[in-house]
């Protein structure tokens, strides 16, 4: 077995005054009359280990030749380092290099990249201070995530990928197919769809709600949290065609509920994170956004406005704001609306609540007033909507209405609508975008680059 200790570990001190080994990249590498410094890093945190290798050593001619990416293991002793910027260094006595990098044709150098840059460099850009505290970022959020749940004794459920109903009813779906293309089968003058894989059309899933609620239905307290994909050309900073969506559904919980488990939920997941990550989360702050942790930190202690549409409505009306979209009772809120709520008007989240049953899905319960529907929206400055969500219509005729009014195929619904005539119960649940908060939090300006293989219009590296 090959003995390595992390240089997260190792710069913690452990075996300070011992041999250990160490494994990884080279950042960078300098020298003076006596020695050679490397800065190697291994992913395990953002700093990089000194490694210091004397001019006396037989692999100090080695160690002179190494270009940035290359990768090495390197035996020494851990010692206090008298130089700034780190407590401890190694002192190599051997060392082997396990993989070069031509200087010449590695694609990263020392100067800093520009994120488009890097975006196109999708293999290498985890190799970067930037990428590397946002994959250590995102993995403590999803932890996060799923701690939070855990704690709260929901039960974590896998919602299918491929799919043959369309969750939203909003069309949006990249179609899954093993048909030839080119020699589609045809059948009455169209494509046969009953020759396809699953003898009807299937589609990868925008969203996991409608198998929670299955699951809400005989568990009570589910989410899932896994990929979802839609297929909308929209060429934003804020959308994806795939994204991680959580989405928890809770039986014998109506829309306050809901309300109050959105907001201790991103309350926890932030602090959580803040507490995990607080190297990679002050890189962000300095490198990219000078107020990500102070933002969140506001998040733990500020409580979230509630708002109706109809009051958001109003506050837009009267702001004197000239916004691009019109602001109508009847229109959806565009992003500039949220953002003016969120940023300018409240300077904190804020959840909004009942908007107009035309514009939300038809699954949302309809309030008595007959206008609107139990929606919520959370909404966060910088992103605008960050979690959607609604009490689910649990009574068989309106649901029936409600699908009828969206011109939905109701007969492929035939299990969502008996669902409500065997045991219903009033039940709400939500969806957070994964990225969209990873963004949020680290004050990244661009969804596609706070997730490893951004897919959008036109764009999918490998
Ligand atoms: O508001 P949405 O469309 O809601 C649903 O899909 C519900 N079925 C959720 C539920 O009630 N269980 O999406 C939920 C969240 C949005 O608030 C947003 O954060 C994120 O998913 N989202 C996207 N993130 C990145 N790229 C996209 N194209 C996104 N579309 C939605
Ligand atoms: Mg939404």
């Amino acid at each position: 077995m090959m003995r390595r200790t992390k240089i997260k570990d190792v710069l913690a001190g452990a075996e300070a005054g011992g041999e250990v080994v160490v494994q990884g990249w080279v950042k960078t590498r300098r020298s003076s009359k006596a020695v050679s410094f490397l800065q190697i890093n291994d992913g395990s945190t953002l700093k990089d280990l000194q490694v210091v290798v004397d001019r006396g050593l037989p692999i100090h001619e080695a160690a002179e030749s190494l270009g940035t990416g290359s990768s090495v293991r390197v035996t020494g002793d851990l010692m206090e380092s008298p130089g700034k910027g780190q407590t401890y260094e190694v002192h190599a006595k051997t060392m082997d290099v396990l993989g070069g990098a031509d200087p010449d044709s590695y694609p990263l150098q020392k100067k800093r990249h520009s994120l488009e840059f890097l975006r196109e460099m999708a293999y290498l850009r985890p190799r970067t201070n930037t990428f590397g505290a946002m994959a250590r970022v995102r993995n403590a959020m999803a932890f996060g995530i799923h701690k939070f749940f855990q704690d709260r004794g929901f039960l974590f459920l896998q919602a299918p990928m491929i799919t043959t109903s369309d969750a939203e009813g909003a069309g949006a779906m990249f179609r899954v197919t093993t048909l030839d293309m080119n020699k589609p089968p045809v059948k009455d003058g169209v494509v046969d769809d009953g020759e396809d894989f699953f003898g009807k059309p299937a589609y990868l899933t925008v969203s996991g709600q409608l198998e929670a609620e299955i699951f809400a239905l005989a568990l009570s307290d589910v989410y899932t949290f896994g990929p979802t994909f839609r297929a909308e050309n929209s060429n934003t900073s804020r959308h994806l065609a795939e994204f991680w969506m959580v989405e928890p559904e809770v039986a014998f919980c109506d829309l306050d509920g809901l309300a109050e488990l959105a907001e201790e939920f991103l309350k926890e997941i932030f602090s959580f994170t803040l507490a995990q990550c607080p190297e990679d989360m002050a890189f962000f702050d300095r490198f990219y956004d000078d107020t990500a942790i102070s933002t969140l930190e506001d998040i733990a202690k500020s409580s979230f406005e509630r708002l109706t549409y109809t009051e958001a409505i109003d506050i837009l009306r009267g702001s004197g704001e000239s916004f691009e979209f019109p602001v109508e009772w009847g229109l959806d809120l565009q992003s500039e609306h949220e953002r003016f709520l969120t940023e300018k008007k409240i300077g904190r989240p804020v959840i909004v609540t009942d908007y107009p049953k035309e514009i939300k899905a038809f699954y949302m319960r309809q309030n008595d007033d007959g206008k609107t529907v139990a929606a919520l929206d959370v909404l966060v400055p910088r992103i605008g909507e960050i979690i959607g969500g609604s009490q689910r219509e649990e009574r068989r005729e309106l649901l029936l209405e409600g699908i009828r009014r969206h011109d939905l195929d109701e007969a492929s619904y035939w299990w969502y609508l008996d669902l409500r005539s065997y045991g219903t119960v009033p039940h709400a649940g939500f969806g957070l975008g994964f990225e969209r908060t990873v963004q949020f939090a680290t004050g990244m300006q661009n969804i596609r680059d706070v997730t490893a293989f951004p897919r959008t219009p036109k764009s999918a590296e490998f």
